[in-house]
C-alpha cells in the first residue's frame, strides 16, 4: 500500500472553507476589474518557460485566492505525492502498482526497480528494439510473406493505444520521416477497417496490434478481421506465416500476443506500471517513430522529461502543472463551472482535445475519495473542444452568450509551421480576440454607442441592446508555444499529464484507475452473445426492446 499520510477530507479543511468564501466574493467581481486593480496582473499571473508562455491572468483569481490555492496544494500533500510518484511508490492504490510513465522518457532523477528489475534499463532495451525496427522499415528491409517491401503500417488499438500516437503524428506533420504510411483503426465499426484497407496492398501491409491487455474486444476483433483480409489476398499462405510476417504486437501482456500467433521477436513490450492513457511514450509510440523517425520520437521524450524536471523542481507558485491544476480545481469545484474547453489555434493540434478528453476524464471522472467515501464537491470537469477557428463558427456562440460559464485553454504557436503568408496573423489575431471578448464582454452602454454611431433610432437601439450584450467574465488560459516541434509537444503533453495528476491529488481521488470503463467493457461482452442468441432474460425493458428491434429489423 502507498504510505499516504492519514486521511482527512479536504473539503472539511479550513483552507477549503476559506476558498469557498472567497469564491462567493470573486463571483461578484468582474475579470476586467481584476485587471484594473493590478497594472502588472498579466505579468504576475503568467509563467514563461523555455518553450512556452502560460498566461493565466484571465481567471477569476486575485492574489489572496492564489495564495490560498497554493496552501490548498500543500494541505493536500501535493509535494509528497509528487515525490512518491517519481520514487516509484505504488500510488495507483486500487490496482496496487506504481505509476512510472516519466521513466519512459528519462524523467526520474534516480533509477527505480520494479520486481527487482531496473526500470530505466528495461525501457532502454525496448527503445533500442524500436529503433532497429524503424531503421529496417525506413531502409525497405522489412518484407511481407511474398517478399514485397512493407510500405503501409496499420495500427489496431483504441483509447490510450490509439489516441496518443495519432495525436502526436498529426501534430508533427512538419517532422515526418521516411515513406512508410501509417494508418489507424480504433473503432470496431467495421466501416473504419474496411475504408482503411480499401486503399492498401495486403502484401506490403504490416499490422501493429497495440493493446496493453491484448484482450480489448474491439482491437482483437479488428486484428482477426485484418488476418482474414490477408488470407483472402494471399490464400496460398498459411495463417501462421501471415501472423508471423504481417503482425507486430505492442503490449504489456506478451504471452497473450504470442498465443495470438505473433512471433516473440516481433512483440514490443511495455509494463503494468504504464497506464494506457499515459502510454504514448512507451512502445505504444511505435507508430510515431515510424511516421516521424526515431530521433524525433526521442526528442518528444526529451521534451516530456524537461517538463518532468520542471514539475519535480519548480516551487509550487511557479510550477506550470500545479498552477493549471489549481485553476481547474478553483473553476470547477469552487466557482461551479463544470466544463472546460480545449481550443487549439493550430490545425496540427486538432486531435489534442480528444486526447485530453481521455487523459483527463478517464483519470478524474470519479466521485469516490481515497477513503472510499463519496465526495461532496465537483471533481474533474467535462473536457471538450476542437480547433478554435472551426469552433468559432460552431459552438463559440454558447461560450459568449450562454448563461453557463465554460473556462477554456487557448493553445497557439508563434511559428506558423507552414509558408503561406498572411494566414498566421489572422489565426493568432482570432485567438487573442476570442479570449479578450470572453473576458471583457460588451455592456449595454457600449452596445448603445455602437448602434448610435451606425445611425439607428433610439427605439431600435433599445430593442436590440439586450441581444447584443455579452456578460463577459469567461475565464481562460493561453498557452503560446514558440513552435510545435517534438520537444515542445512532449513538454505540452507532459504538462497536461502532471496537471491531471495534481488535480486528482487535491481532489483526493485516485486518478490512475478506470473502473467505470471496465463496467461498460464487461456488460458489452455479456450482451454480445445475448444479441446473437436473442436472449432477453434478465435485461431491463429498454435494453430488451433495443435487442428485439435490432433482431426484427435484421430479419433474425
Ligand atoms: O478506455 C479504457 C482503456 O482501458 C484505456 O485505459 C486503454 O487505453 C484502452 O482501454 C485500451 O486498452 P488496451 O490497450 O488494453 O487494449
Amino acid at each position: 500500500m502507498h504510505n499516504a499520510p492519514s486521511f482527512s477530507a479536504i473539503s472539511q479543511s479550513e483552507i477549503w472553507r476559506a476558498l469557498q468564501a472567497q469564491a462567493k466574493q470573486l463571483k461578484q467581481r468582474r475579470l476586467t476589474d481584476l485587471f484594473a486593480d493590478g497594472p502588472l496582473r498579466a505579468r504576475d499571473f503568467s509563467l514563461e518557460l523555455p518553450r512556452f508562455l502560460l498566461d493565466y491572468s484571465k481567471n477569476p483569481v486575485d492574489r489572496p485566492v492564489f495564495v490560498n490555492l497554493l496552501r490548498l496544494a500543500q494541505e493536500a500533500g501535493v509535494e509528497q505525492w509528487r515525490d512518491d510518484f517519481f520514487a516509484g511508490k505504488p500510488i495507483n492504490v486500487t490496482e496496487g502498482r506504481p505509476v512510472l510513465h516519466p521513466a519512459l522518457r528519462g524523467g526520474l532523477d534516480a533509477d527505480v526497480e520494479v520486481d527487482g528489475v531496473s526500470v530505466s534499463e528495461a525501457v532502454e532495451v525496448e527503445l533500442q528494439r524500436l529503433k532497429e525496427l524503424v531503421v529496417l522499415l525506413h531502409n525497405g528491409d522489412l518484407t511481407g510473406c511474398s517478399g514485397k517491401r512493407i510500405t503501409n503500417v496499420v495500427n489496431l488499438g483504441v483509447g490510450g493505444s490509439h489516441l496518443g500516437p495519432q495525436t502526436v503524428i498529426e501534430a508533427l506533420r512538419t517532422h515526418r520521416k521516411g515513406d512508410v504510411a501509417v494508418h489507424f483503426v480504433s473503432n470496431v465499426d467495421g466501416a473504419q477497417l474496411t475504408d482503411v484497407l480499401a486503399g492498401l496492398d495486403a502484401e506490403s501491409t504490416l499490422f501493429i496490434v497495440s493493446s496493453k491487455t491484448f484482450t480489448t474486444g474491439e482491437t482483437m476483433t479488428n486484428a482477426r478481421s485484418a488476418l482474414s483480409w490477408l488470407q483472402r489476398a494471399m490464400p496460398e499462405r498459411p495463417a501462421e506465416a501471415l501472423l508471423q510476417q504481417h503482425f507486430i504486437g505492442v503490449t504489456a501482456s506478451p504471452d497473450k500476443a504470442q498465443q495470438f500467433g505473433i512471433l516473440p521477436e516481433r512483440i514490443y513490450r511495455f509494463w503494468d506500471w504504464v497506464g494506457g492513457r499515459y502510454s504514448l511514450w512507451s512502445s505504444i509510440g511505435l507508430p510515431i517513430a515510424i511516421a516521424c523517425g526515431f530521433d524525433h520520437f526521442r526528442a518528444l521524450l526529451d521534451g516530456a522529461a524537461e517538463m518532468d524536471r520542471h514539475f519535480r523542481e519548480a516551487p509550487l507558485a511557479q510550477n506550470a502543472p500545479v498552477i493549471l491544476a489549481l485553476l481547474s480545481v478553483w473553476n470547477c469545484s469552487f466557482m461551479g463551472y463544470p466544463a472546460h474547453a480545449v481550443l487549439p489555434y493550430n490545425q496540427a493540434l486538432h486531435m489534442l482535445p480528444a486526447y485530453l478528453q481521455q487523459a483527463d476524464m478517464e483519470s478524474n471522472g470519479k466521485s469516490t475519495n481515497r477513503a472510499g467515501v463519496e465526495v461532496d464537491y465537483a471533481t474533474g470537469p467535462l473536457i471538450w473542444g476542437q480547433t478554435g477557428i472551426n469552433g468559432q463558427h460552431a459552438f463559440y456562440q454558447y461560450l459568449h452568450q450562454s448563461p453557463e460559464v465554460v473556462p477554456a485553454d487557448f493553445i497557439g504557436t508563434v511559428a506558423p509551421g507552414h509558408e503561406l503568408s498572411g494566414h498566421h496573423e489572422v489565426l493568432l489575431a482570432n485567438m487573442f480576440a476570442q479570449s479578450q471578448a470572453l473576458m471583457n464582454g460588451v455592456d449595454a452602454e457600449s452596445v448603445a454607442r455602437e448602434l448610435t454611431a451606425k445611425g439607428l433610432s433610439q427605439e431600435e437601439i433599445k430593442r436590440l441592446t439586450p441581444f447584443k450584450v455579452h456578460r463577459g467574465g469567461k475565464p481562460s488560459n493561453t498557452i503560446l508555444l514558440k513552435e510545435l516541434d517534438p520537444r515542445s509537444l512532449g513538454a505540452l503533453i507532459a504538462l497536461y499529464e502532471h496537471k491531471i495528476f495534481v488535480q486528482g491529488v487535491i481532489l483526493q481521488i485516485y486518478s490512475f484507475d478506470q473502473w467505470g470503463v471496465e463496467l461498460g467493457k464487461g456488460l458489452a461482452s455479456k450482451l454480445e452473445s445475448k444479441l446473437a442468441a436473442g436472449d432477453l432474460t434478465g435485461e431491463d425493458g429498454s435494453t430488451a426492446q433495443l435487442i428485439d428491434y435490432y433482431r426484427r429489423v435484421n430479419g433474425a
